[in-house]
């Protein structure tokens, strides 16, 4: 039996997939904060490129990939599925389990499948500078690489909690050229009213990002790119699913339960939408989405319209969100810090065409180690969500009698992350509850629309 399931070169995916036109119901569109009416494209073009624009609200099912990206992603791409035979003994499962290994990227993660192409259409447009933010310095370093191929700089605010955690990450974003700046800052009038409030804040994803956008908004030649959330990375990332897809099939498999961690939502959206769409054409498959305990939008936020940042900056967009003001408690996967998630995924989920469930991060750390004593890889501690839920799928199918195919998507290595494991093995490490009241707080400020 093939441990590894590899496709050529020559068979990789040449367009992403869109699931907009095939949407049981249209996804609500953002909302400008001033007016309230539906955003256009000229609300956007002072920090996007016009080819992302235009991909963010495309009616096409099928996008080409540009030649220019297709030969930057065979560096990596197609990445591996793995049938996780060793995992298999060592739960002694009854179901089949498959994992799509993102973390052969440069970068370690699934983060440059959208930053490539978030780069070369900055570039044909004539940008000379990118600004973003980042959280676990995963699409930031993402980000660093993918403009150093292109020739431009780059500038990436990055979650304090995340720049004291994880100085190696801010390292290899310096190695590709790029400038970090620990976030809040006083460099941006988001950053010094963030500040002014709490001096030692942790920073978040979403005060990263209003320092970010902020920058762009006030430099002619620098855009802003944005990791995850938006419908134009999550369609980046589709190739994740469909390569999955079509290796699984090579060994003549389907998935029971398609399984990915969710911080904005990208690599889970990447790797359920294609299996989605085989759902609205009547396969059965069920789509899990994972999210840490401390900072539960699918699980426990409410479905609204909220900005995207913590400012209040961006439009403002449907999703389950805990509020814009929301800090999530520190924990260690950074990436998966944020108070909201892809709108496109919060739509699919409101449908009842995905599910979501969350875990504190002992648990989460606990099926990483197993998984790495018996597979070898250690993983990023967000994609150790989706894991954790390997396990409990595996658990279920035992008490019922099942032999089902459970696929996940192993989003990034977690060789930057070891501090992470430090904590675990020595007991440091927290399970921090959120109450009830902590989660009103935030919600208490949601914009009215
Ligand atoms: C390895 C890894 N997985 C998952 C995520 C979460 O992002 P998303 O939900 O957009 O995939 C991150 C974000 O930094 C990450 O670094």
């Amino acid at each position: 039996m093939e441990v590894k399931i590899l496709l050529k070169e020559s068979e990789m995916p040449k367009e992403w997939y869109n699931i907009m036109p095939d949407l049981p119901s249209p996804l609500p569109p953002p909302l400008h904060p001033g007016t309230k009416k539906p955003v256009g494209p000229d609300d956007l073009k002072a920090i996007f490129p016009m080819a992302l624009i235009e991909q963010e609200m495309s009616p096409e099912r099928w996008i080409k990939i540009p030649e220019e990206v297709l030969k930057i992603y065979t560096l990596w791409r197609p990445s591996p599925v793995y049938r996780a035979l060793r995992l298999e003994e060592a739960l002694k499962s009854p179901a089949k389990i498959y994992y799509k290994y993102e973390g052969v990227s440069p970068a370690g993660s699934h983060k440059p499948n959208t930053a490539v192409p978030q780069a070369y259409y900055n570039k044909k447009e004539g940008i000379k500078r990118i600004a973003t933010e980042t959280g676990a310095g995963q699409w930031g370093s993402a980000l660093c690489f993918a403009t150093r191929l292109f020739g431009m700089e780059c500038t990436v605010y990055m979650v304090k909690v995340s720049y004291e955690q994880k100085p190696y990450r801010r390292s290899m974003m310096e190695t590709w050229g790029g400038k970090v700046i620990p976030s809040p800052s006083n460099l941006t009038n988001a950053g010094k009213q963030i500040l002014a409030g709490d001096p030692n804040s942790p920073g978040s994803l979403g005060i990263a990002i209003s320092e970010a956008v902020e920058d762009a908004a006030t430099h002619p030649d620098t855009n802003y790119s944005l990791g995850s959330v938006l419908n134009h990375v999550c369609l980046h990332q589709t190739i994740i699913g469909m390569e999955a897809k079509k290796q699984l099939a090579m060994v003549g498999d389907y998935p029971d339960v398609v399984i990915g961690c969710v911080g904005g939502g990208s690599n889970f959206a990447g790797m359920a939408i294609p299996f989605v769409q085989d759902k609205l054409a009547g396969k059965k498959v069920r789509c899990l989405g994972v999210e840490p305990a401390v900072c539960p939008s699918l699980t426990r936020g409410i479905y609204a319209y909220d900005f995207g940042d913590a400012v209040g900056l961006t439009p403002l967009l449907k999703m389950y969100t805990l509020g814009h003001s929301f800090v999530p408690p520190r924990i260690h996967a950074g990436g998966l810090r944020y108070h909201g998630d892809a709108p496109l995924l919060c739509h699919l989920l409101k449908l009842g065409l995905v599910e979501a469930k969350a875990y504190t991060q002992r648990p989460v750390f606990e099926a990483a180690v197993t998984f790495a004593r018996a597979e070898g890889i250690i993983m990023a501690p967000e994609s150790a969500h989706a894991c954790k839920a390997v396990f409990d799928e595996v658990e279920r199918c035992k008490q019922e009698g099942k032999k089902e195919t459970i696929l996940f998507n192993l989003s990034g290595h977690g060789l930057v992350d070891m501090a992470a494991y430090d904590d675990y093995f020595s007991g440091k490490m927290q399970d921090v509850a959120l109450s009830e009241s902590e989660l009103k707080k935030a919600m208490a400020d949601l914009p009215k629309v």
